[in-house]
């Protein structure tokens, strides 16, 4: 490839052959090389398992620059909204494309506030599950429901009414599902949204009101709950968004879009990490503490163990959320007076990991996940509802990843690969092999 400051084309040779390919250039001068056309003029095709190298469509949603640690959604950096926009906003902001004035905010929000009920008959399904049954295999069959309860959503492509009607009953049913997963989880009557409360103070009420008593919603939950949920609102084309615009670009409807791509986000190496990582520490507590031998196991090829909420694809430097987060652990259990041992125990590995050159040489650093659940646990949820929580935050960022998808009218998402099985061969009748 020519340097980009002289040419806009880069060129590949094959077998002898020179071919050429369009540079394409970011805002933020990124660049990438416009392979669409790379079978038909060499017969070719890329290879990249993993997508490590791979940029599956141009965005104008989130930028970041995982060398210098730094993300911005729609321009705005992500340390600006965690302090002064709230969650709603930053919904706002990822799906319209720009910060709502004032006008546009209270529609917006009164426009969440009117779809916060579910279905009455939404509480068969759970009917169905045994008791202790993981809360994200709920949330993606619960989701995943709503097409059946709504649909005028099935064709995604009929009307951008129906489809924007969709995207404001997601973002204000989910609360709702969320906190329903919790009470039926313990076997408690349901609290009913209030529409009369905005959208984190509604959540909380739903989520930890007890129908015999009074509850007051603590604005330290609020500030906190703000903040989490605004921190996991979107991050580019990670597993669960790329998850979301494959499956939105065979033009299936946005309820089963956002159910796969929670599917996605459970797995431990995605959203998961956040439950794991609370049950790493707690081993490492009752295993008395000792960080050096977790770090040991962690660098153990012959060892399983990772370290949990450490690493990420993308950032090679500080992760600018877990940084955030980080700051905000220390305040809300301040604020809240609680004292986890935990908190402690995460502390120090991180600070045996980052002077470690296992973990320097390979660029891993805490990531958004190392000290969520700490927060998450303080405020009094269970460890299996962390990657609900990550869900319910992540939420406005598929939605606006697959409104790009659509508007964009992509084709449908269908990789290539390189067979490497067997050639041809003569089947042989049973008795014969
Ligand atoms: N602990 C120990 N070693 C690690 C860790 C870890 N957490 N993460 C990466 N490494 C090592 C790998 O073993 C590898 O070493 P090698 O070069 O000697 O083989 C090197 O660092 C690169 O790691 P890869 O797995 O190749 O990096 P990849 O980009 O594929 O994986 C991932 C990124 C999945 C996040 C990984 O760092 C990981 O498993 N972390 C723990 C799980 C986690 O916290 N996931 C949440 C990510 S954030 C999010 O999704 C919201």
């Amino acid at each position: 490839m020519e340097s980009a400051s002289k040419s806009d084309k880069a060129r590949l040779e094959i077998n002898g052959k020179t071919y050429e390919l369009p540079l394409i250039y970011g805002t933020e001068n990124e660049i990438g090389i416009d392979i669409s056309t790379l079978r038909s003029q060499t017969g070719a095709v890329t290879v990249d398992i993993g997508y490590k190298n791979t940029g599956s469509t141009t965005s104008s949603i989130t930028y970041l620059d995982g060398e210098k640690g730094i993300l911005r959604h729609r321009g705005y950096s992500i340390e600006d909204l965690a302090e002064n926009a709230t969650f709603l906003e930053v919904a706002y902001l990822l799906i319209n494309g720009k910060l709502p004035n004032a006008q546009e905010y209270s529609d917006w929000d009164n426009q969440i506030r009117n779809h916060t009920l579910v279905n009455e008959d939404m509480q068969n399904i759970f009917k169905a599950w045994p008791t202790g049954s993981h809360p994200m295999g709920q949330l993606t069959a619960l989701i995943s429901s709503l097409s059946s309860f709504y649909p005028d959503s099935l064709d995604p492509y009929r009307d951008v009414d129906d489809q924007h009607r969709t995207i404001r009953r997601l973002i204000a049913k989910m609360p709702t599902i969320v906190a329903m997963l919790m009470k039926k989880a313990k076997g408690h009557p349901l609290i009913y949204p209030s529409n009369n409360l905005d959208y984190v103070s509604n959540f909380l009420n739903m989520t930890f009101k007890n129908v015999t008593e009074d509850y007051e919603i603590d604005p330290v939950f609020v500030e906190a709950m703000n903040k989490l949920l605004i921190l996991h609102a979107d991050h580019e084309q990670n597993c669960s968004a790329s998850t979301v615009r494959i499956v939105g670009s065979s033009h299936s409807n946005l309820y089963a879009c956002i159910s796969a791509g929670i599917a996605a986000l459970w797995g431990p190496l995605h959203g998961g990490a956040n439950q794991k990582v609370i049950e790493m520490l707690e081993a490492i507590k009752e295993d008395g503490g000792d960080v050096t031998k977790y770090i040991l196991k962690a660098k153990d090829k012959d060892d399983p163990f990772r370290l949990m909420g450490f690493g990420h694809r993308v950032y090679k430097n500080y992760d600018p959320r877990a940084r955030i987060i980080k700051k905000s652990c220390d305040d809300i259990l301040n604020k809240l007076g609680v004292q986890d041992p935990i908190l402690n125990i995460a502390k120090e590995l991180e600070e045996t990991a980052l002077a470690d050159d296992y973990f320097v040489e390979r660029k891993l650093f805490p990531n958004v996940d190392f000290y969520s659940g700490i927060i998450y646990r303080a405020m009094g949820f269970p460890v299996e509802m962390f990657t609900v929580l990550f869900a319910l935050g992540r939420l406005p960022g598929w939605i606006a990843q697959w409104q790009e998808m659509r508007d964009e009218n992509q084709p449908i998402g269908r990789p290539r690969q390189i067979y490497v099985g067997e050639v041809n061969r003569e089947f042989v009748p049973m008795q014969n092999r």
